[in-house]
């Protein structure tokens, strides 16, 4: 089994216990206040995630989502940067560590880990939780509260995980010189919406101006060649539902697929694809259709046929979000 499959399954494991002896009409209750009130006035004041009732709720409902959002853009950032390995990794506003375990999947064994995040609830569900995961026995759980003055110490990796969408224009600002002035890479993830998008492309032209090197999604660290308003970059994660998953959100499928916008930057110069696959692919008859973004900074489309051989294979086989031509990898 390959360590991504493996830390996904001990990460759902880990989840599976945590509404034991929850009524079901519980769980669903906490859910949707969750819900109710991320779809409230955020940013707020003070952290929307007060109790064990309400992290266990996010963490079933939510984590397995963020986590494969932020493994997606991990991988294709180690893409870029090929046998790189982080020697440290800071999470900011990690909540109950979603993207540590994610870390743990796309790279091998151990590493001083420090999580980050307000609400002291979701870091102490987030240390129970880390103790199914070996590479994270070691992590440290930190309250920090995200804001002007934030200071991180240094890591070579620095991820933000759907953490923009609950700060201040101001906080957000703050973040990301922070984390571009501690990390030597830095990935932020944020819902794939059209405001995700936007807090990402924001995130992006800071990190540019610090210095980074966009290592994924974009083939360039140039402007984004989306008109804003007329569209929005994004991607999309297959997330496998537990049964308890599904308990807790309703519905029968076996699995979900989550969108995700997200920018992934390093200091040290990165190899970006040479372009991406930035819609999911439309296979026709003898041929498939695939919209790429290019190193030129130019959105196009390019219909790849029988006639083109094997590089007709690998569009039948290429997915949204992945480096195209695969050869040039
Ligand atoms: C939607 S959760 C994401 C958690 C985790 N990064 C993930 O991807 O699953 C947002 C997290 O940001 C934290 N947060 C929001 N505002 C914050 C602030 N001002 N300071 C510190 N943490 C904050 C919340 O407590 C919460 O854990």
């Amino acid at each position: 089994m390959n360590v991504s499959v493996s830390v996904a399954e001990s990460l759902r494991g880990a989840l599976a216990g945590l509404l034991d002896g929850v009524p079901p009409r519980q769980a669903a209750g906490a859910v949707e206040r969750l819900i109710a009130n991320y779809r409230g006035a955020t940013p707020t004041d003070a952290p929307i995630l007060r109790d064990r009732a309400d992290v266990a709720a996010y963490a079933a409902y939510r984590m397995p989502a963020t986590f494969e959002a932020v493994r997606a853009a991990l991988e294709a950032f180690a893409e870029a940067v090929p046998g790189w390995v982080p020697g440290s990794h800071v999470d900011v506003g990690g909540g109950t560590g979603a993207a540590t375990w994610a870390v743990s999947a796309v790279w091998d064994g151990e590493r001083p880990v420090t999580v980050l995040d307000w609400a002291e609830p979701a870091l102490a569900l987030g240390r129970e939780i880390a103790g199914a995961n070996p590479a994270l026995s070691g992590a440290r759980w930190q309250r920090a509260r995200i804001g002007a003055g934030l200071s991180l110490d240094r890591a070579d990796l620095v991820t933000v995980s759907y953490v923009l969408n609950e700060l201040t224009p101001a906080d957000r600002g703050a973040l990301v010189d922070a984390v571009a002035a501690a990390g030597q890479a830095v990935v932020i993830v944020e819902a794939g919406t059209p405001d995700g998008y936007a807090r990402v492309i924001e995130a992006r032209d800071r990190l540019i101006g610090a210095g980074f090197h966009v290592a994924a999604p974009c083939p360039h660290s140039a402007a984004c060649p989306i008109v804003p308003g007329a569209d929005w970059c994004h991607f999309s994660a297959r997330v496998s539902r537990s049964s308890l998953h599904r308990q807790v959100k309703g519905g029968s499928l076996a699995y979900e697929d989550e969108k995700f916008s997200y920018v992934a930057a390093s200091r040290a110069p990165v190899l970006p694809a040479a372009s991406r696959v930035v819609r999911r692919p439309q296979i026709r008859k003898g041929q498939v259709l695939l919209d790429l973004c290019e190193a030129d900074e130019r959105l196009t489309k390019a219909t790849v046929t029988k006639r083109h051989g094997d590089l007709y294979k690998a569009a039948r086989d290429a997915d949204w979000g992945d480096p195209w031509p695969p050869a040039e990898r």
